[in-house]
């Protein structure tokens, strides 16, 4: 079965990672002397930004050494991620389209925008990059701008403007796409409110940020709480009016939402707070089948294969001790409006494609494969997945070639009538 989509950067991208390692030198040579420091830097910026740390100064990316660690270790990791992504989506930007970037550190974003799309080279963008650091801004824009004259002799007809301020604050414009990545971990958890209060504040504060048409892009790290947090903000924008278009291969209740439960404690859906003429259902979504009652449920994320990247940052990252053989992510793609075309089955006019009508046509089930391949008792093989059945279990014969995580298939059998014992997930013959 081909996937229909699936995650992994595309080879312009991994042309752009080869590249960018003489590039940061270029822009941000590290003296011999500090070489040797390195790996021990890089080493302690990890364990800084992987910790549920509430004491991280905001301007942390200011200091010279993590700066270096960022430069040449999660730049390009996060450039991996994205492009693994956007080498793939199914979205289009017109000319002159308005994008903002919330969290830009040194333009991680625009620089996997610029590898993984060569079709927007031309087309005029203007860009906002919003971060509360400016020199990590700038930084970026000159290894940005030095990357594409290398790789293509020309920038891109981008206006690129960056503005020093706190998610939040306003931009001179409003979006056709809104992208963030790795930024909500570093704040959304400092707010004690619950959880999905924080998520339709943030949706709507991302919301405000893009036109009547525009769409949200999200990427965190692949971990348990940000998995929590996409599920939320998920929730969130579609009850905003923003419903998802990936990874999710459905717009029903999230079987993977780790410790996220509901938007409002279920009495408040009734009338909520403030509002008495919004209806409770836009809070509560449909139900699906969900894995078996335990205290967290898992949370949805991807390993991609980082087998591709460029031997000099799996050098680094080895020599760092940070050896990497899956890069981890969650992601949401939601949109109110038509630009991005959905690889998914939204119910609206507006969002309608070859893979949608296909499957609404009864042709087929849009599954997204989230696990790696395990072996079941019975000698066959899994693969957890999401559908709009809910938490799935596709099971494959022994010896079948398992499928990446990310892939999107299309299935057309049926789901056996039994739950998987252990899971608790509806089981699909593939
Ligand atoms: C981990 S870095 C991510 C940078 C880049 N997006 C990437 O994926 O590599 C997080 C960035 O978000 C910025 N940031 C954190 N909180 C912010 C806020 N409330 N408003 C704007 N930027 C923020 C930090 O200064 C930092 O540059």
């Amino acid at each position: 079965m081909r996937p229909l989509e699936t995650l992994a950067p595309s080879a312009d991208s991994l042309a752009a990672l080869a590249a960018l390692e003489a590039v940061i030198d270029e822009i941000s040579p590290i003296a011999a002397k500090h070489r040797a420091g390195l790996k021990g830097d890089i080493r302690r910026l990890w364990e800084d930004l992987t910790s549920d740390r509430e004491s991280r100064s905001a301007d942390y990316l200011s200091s010279p050494p993590a700066l270096s660690a960022y430069l040449r270790y999660f730049l390009p990791w996060n450039v991996y991620r994205l492009s693994a992504i956007l080498s793939n989506a199914d979205f289009c930007l017109p000319d002159n389209a308005v994008v903002v970037d919330i969290g830009s550190g040194p333009l991680t974003t625009v620089i996997a925008l610029w590898a993984a799309r060569p079709e927007l080279r031309d087309v005029p963008l203007t860009i906002y990059c919003l971060d509360r650091v400016e020199r990590v801004m700038e930084t970026g824009k000159a290894i940005f701008e030095t990357l594409c004259l290398r790789l293509d002799g020309r920038i891109p007809p981008w206006r690129i403007e960056l503005h020093k301020d706190s998610f939040g604050e306003t931009l001179p414009e409003r979006a056709h796409l809104l992208t963030a990545a790795n930024v909500f971990n570093e704040f959304f958890w400092k707010d004690h409110r619950n959880l999905g209060e924080r998520a339709l504040a943030t949706a709507r504060t991302l919301l405000s940020y893009i036109r009547e048409n525009g769409s949200v892009f999200i990427m965190e790290p692949g971990d348990p709480r940000s998995g929590a947090f996409v599920s939320s903000l998920r929730a969130a924008l579609l009850a905003e009016g923003a419903p998802p278009l990936g990874p999710c291969p459905h717009a029903l209740s999230c079987p993977m939402p780790g410790i996220f439960r509901h938007l409002l404690p279920p009495e408040e859906t009734r009338t909520v707070k403030g509002d008495p003429n919004v209806a409770p259902s836009r809070f509560i979504l449909p139900p699906v089948t969900m894995p078996k009652k335990r205290d967290k449920f898992p949370w949805c994320h991807f390993g991609i294969d980082s087998s591709k990247a460029p031997t000099w940052l799996q050098a680094l990252s080895e020599e760092a001790g940070l050896p990497k053989e899956k890069a981890s992510l969650s992601y949401l793609w939601a949109a109110r409006g038509g630009l991005v075309r959905p690889p998914v089955g939204i119910p609206s006019p507006n969002h309608s494609s070859e893979r949608e009508r296909r499957a609404r046509a009864g042709r087929g089930i849009l599954v997204r494969v989230v696990s790696e391949p395990f072996a079941l008792p019975d000698g066959s093989s899994g693969q957890y997945a999401c559908s709009s059945l809910g938490y799935t279990l596709l099971k494959r014969q022994r010896g079948d070639s398992p499928f990446d995580s990310g892939n999107l298939l299309e299935v057309t059998a049926s789901p056996l009538a039994r739950f998987d014992d252990k899971s608790g997930a509806i089981v699909l013959p593939t």
